[in-house]
């Protein structure tokens, strides 16, 4: 790889920016060239901005403790400094819809986050093992906007990626799944920074996050869904059921899961044999960020754990255990993956690997 592609991130101060300086700081074909956030921050050198509030392992990376933050506005800022921005923002949805339509239309990639763009048709939602061939539609946008360079490409819900991928899996050996029943365990830093009280979260679980039940359900249809001449065509199912929950768990989020299938019924043995071969794309192009082993299965009885598995091949895999036949469904697992990394940071830049390897960045 020659010269590196120069990356901006607008949200940089966030729970989730942080962990993109972090993931980015050693990229073998990313440079970090442009940091943004609020009013708030703008004009502050970056260790100013996030006095107090890193969270992120280790310290602030001396390669960028010096910049200057920008304004997230200053979109023609941000074009003549880099080639692709990483979106993690907390602003309204609106305003997000048109920040990164602002950033494309000036030529810049804009990989996100945030949910403002996840129904637009022609924006894939990419879990780059499930539907990386969804970023075909990236031609249609283009044509569809008159973006040359620009695009919008899109990361699902953190709730939804620690079932995906083993269901993936499943439908892709052929075994059909109509209905799930699906309950997640989802940590605080899932809220950002600073979240819900500390008064609110010990010795407590709040069970209700707003919007994320909704997401669980919708979102896994389109990731299934088939790309059309338009834009992305939802799957008719699974049919999902979902209770999402806040716990006093500092990231991984967890999900406890029962499936039903259609037709054939696979035997405990066989789907852990698939999830346990399971490989796609980002594995066969090797890309920087991708897992070696997508699916790690965990025999033991009491496993996966938010502390013990959230890292688990760079904090980029999903971790399954205890699975079981299920009295109402067919079978039911436990998956846990790291929310802020794989759910958030490090699936973006895996998507923006991708996005990469398949020439939309040339
Ligand atoms: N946390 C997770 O696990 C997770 C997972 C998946 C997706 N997400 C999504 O990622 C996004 C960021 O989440 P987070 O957890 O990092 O939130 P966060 O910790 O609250 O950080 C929010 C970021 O947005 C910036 N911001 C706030 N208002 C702004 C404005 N008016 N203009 C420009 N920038 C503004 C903040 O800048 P200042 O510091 O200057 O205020 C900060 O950089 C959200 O959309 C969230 O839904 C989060």
């Amino acid at each position: 790889m020659s010269e590196k592609i120069s990356v901006g991130i607008i949200g940089a101060t966030g729970m989730v920016g942080q962990q993109y300086i972090r993931l980015l700081q050693h990229h073998p074909w990313f440079s970090i060239s442009y940091l943004a956030a609020s009013p708030q921050s703008a004009g502050k050198k970056y260790s100013d901005a996030v006095a107090g509030r890193w969270h992120a392992e280790g310290d602030i990376p001396s390669s960028v403790e010096d910049m200057v933050v920008h304004d997230a506005q200053d979109v023609q800022g941000a074009a003549s400094r880099c080639r692709m921005v990483f979106s993690a923002v907390e602003m309204k949805k609106e305003e997000i819809a048109r920040l990164e339509e602002s950033y494309a239309t000036s030529g810049i990639a804009v990989v996100s986050n945030n949910s403002a763009h996840r129904w637009t048709a022609d924006v894939p939602m990419i879990i780059p093992e499930i539907n990386a061939h969804h970023a075909e539609c990236i031609r249609a946008q283009r044509k569809n906007r008159g973006w040359q360079k620009g695009l919008i490409a899109v990361k699902s819900n953190c709730s939804i990626q620690s079932y995906m991928t083993p269901l993936f899996a499943l439908l892709k050996a052929g075994y059909l799944v109509d209905r799930m029943f699906v309950t997640t365990l989802q940590a605080l830093s899932g809220a950002g920074y600073p979240g819900p009280s500390a008064f609110d979260m010990v010795d407590n679980v709040i069970p209700f996050i707003g919007g994320e039940e909704e997401k669980s359900e919708v979102e896994p249809l389109k990731i299934l869904g088939k790309v059309s001449e338009n834009g992305i065509v939802k799957a008719d199912a699974p049919r999902i059921s979902a209770h999402c929950n806040r716990v006093p768990v500092l990231h991984g989020h967890s999900a406890c899961v029962s499936l039903g299938f259609s037709a054939k019924k696979p035997e405990l043995k066989e789907i852990e044999s698939i999830w346990r071969s399971f490989k796609a794309e980002p594995q066969e192009l090797d890309l920087p960020s991708a897992p070696r082993q997508p699916i790690i299965v965990r025999s033991e009885a009491n496993r996966p754990q938010p502390r013990l598995d959230r890292d688990a091949d760079k904090a980029m895999a999903v971790t399954v255990g205890r699975l079981r036949p299920c009295n109402l469904l067919d079978v039911r697992f436990v998956g846990l993956h790291h929310n802020t990394i794989r759910g958030a940071a490090g699936g973006c830049v895996l998507t923006a690997e991708l996005i990469k390897a398949k020439g939309y960045l040339n």
